[in-house]
């Protein structure tokens, strides 16, 4: 009997000889592959980062991230009920100050008026308990230098010891500003143990932790440095508290550092050139694993759309199939609101 006929439904024999496969009878229909598939992206599984900047009147668009505007605190607060109202889960906040009030220790980012937790306030009050309001925890947004923590006038270097109290600092005012997780995204030793006893100590037992673990000395975070105006001084880098991206097992011992400091969650940072990072981490813990779609993954993808070259939703679906494929419970990306619409709510 052909492959045709024993089909019993006409479908020509898929090539002379080869008999029909399970992998090939299991693809044959839209609702056999749904019945089937692995790995199921829906909106919940997203994140949607967002810039908010002090001083500003109108929203702003990023021009090497199309579609991302540095927002106002009102336009912010729109745009995360807009994302509430389609489903999307959680956002992760970068406030941003007034270029004239960064200076070497990051001063304003802790303040209880400082722009980011006006901007978490705003949130909570616009989408209560509704949605997880995550806050990047990091000094490199405020520092008049750029880099994450305040740097050793003698050596030049980012001072490791020095900046722990000032994270402290900074997520005990976000929490009670409205933070339910705080992500410290600085890469220095022993930042969510400070974080945590902070918190501890201000009796915000509830606020969670997640942590950019495993984060990279990435060429990927260009236009974030746009969108959050952040210039490292000197054309400087990141490289002496960032993770080098050729290694692979040292991701395991930060993650698994920052579990026993405290971290409730840990992220693994970019994600498509990190995939099998994301699998290790996955394999290794049991705690919740995110991926952060970075900057410069979203901007490929639009550029090359924006040209005709790609399917712009597609390429971002398949690669968002593939981070929660590697292992992620969600990723971070600012295709959150657009997936969002595709996917639906
Ligand atoms: C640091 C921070 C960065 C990103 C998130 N948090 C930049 C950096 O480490 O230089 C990058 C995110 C992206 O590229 O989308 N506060």
């Amino acid at each position: 009997m052909s492959a045709a006929s024993s089909t019993g439904r006409g479908s020509p024999p898929v090539s002379a000889g080869f008999p029909t496969t399970r992998l090939r009878r299991l693809r044959r229909s839209p609702a056999l592959r749904r019945l089937i598939s692995e790995t199921r992206l829906s909106v919940d599984d997203l994140v949607a980062p967002l810039f908010v900047l002090d001083g500003i009147v109108e929203p702003q668009p990023v021009h090497s991230l199309p579609g991302v505007v540095q927002h106002t605190v009102d336009s912010l607060a729109v745009e995360v009920k807009r994302l509430s109202g389609m489903g999307v889960p959680g956002v992760m906040l970068f406030g941003l100050p007034r270029p004239e009030d960064k200076d070497a220790t990051g001063s304003h980012a802790a303040r209880a008026e400082g722009i980011t937790q006006r901007a978490l306030g705003a949130v909570r009050d616009a989408v209560g308990d509704t949605m997880v309001v995550m806050a990047d925890c990091c000094l490199d947004e405020f520092t008049d230098h750029g880099h994450c923590g305040v740097v050793d006038p003698t050596t030049g270097d980012v001072d490791n010891d020095a900046t722990l109290p000032l994270y402290a600092e900074l997520a005990v005012a976000q929490a009670r500003a409205g933070a339910d997780v705080i992500a410290p995204s600085g890469m220095m030793d022993g930042q969510v143990g400070a974080i945590r006893a902070g918190l501890d100590d201000a009796g915000l037992l509830d606020t969670a932790i997640l942590g950019y673990s495993a984060k990279y000395a990435s060429a990927l975070y260009g236009p974030f440095r746009d969108a959050a105006a952040v210039t490292i001084s000197g054309g400087g880098d990141r490289k002496g508290y960032q993770q080098d991206p050729g290694n692979r097992r040292e991701a395991l011992a930060e993650v698994a550092l920052d579990i026993a400091e405290g971290a409730d969650m840990v992220m693994v940072k970019p994600a498509l050139t990190y995939l099998d990072v994301i699998a290790d981490v996955r394999a290794a813990v049991d705690v919740p694993v995110a991926a952060y779609h970075v900057s410069g993954e979203y901007a490929m993808v639009k550029a090359a759309a924006e040209r005709g070259w790609i399917d712009g939703p597609g390429v971002a679906l398949e690669q968002m199939t593939a981070v929660k494929r590697a292992g992620a419970d969600f990723v971070l990306t600012y295709f959150a609101g657009e997936l969002a619409e595709v996917l639906g709510g």
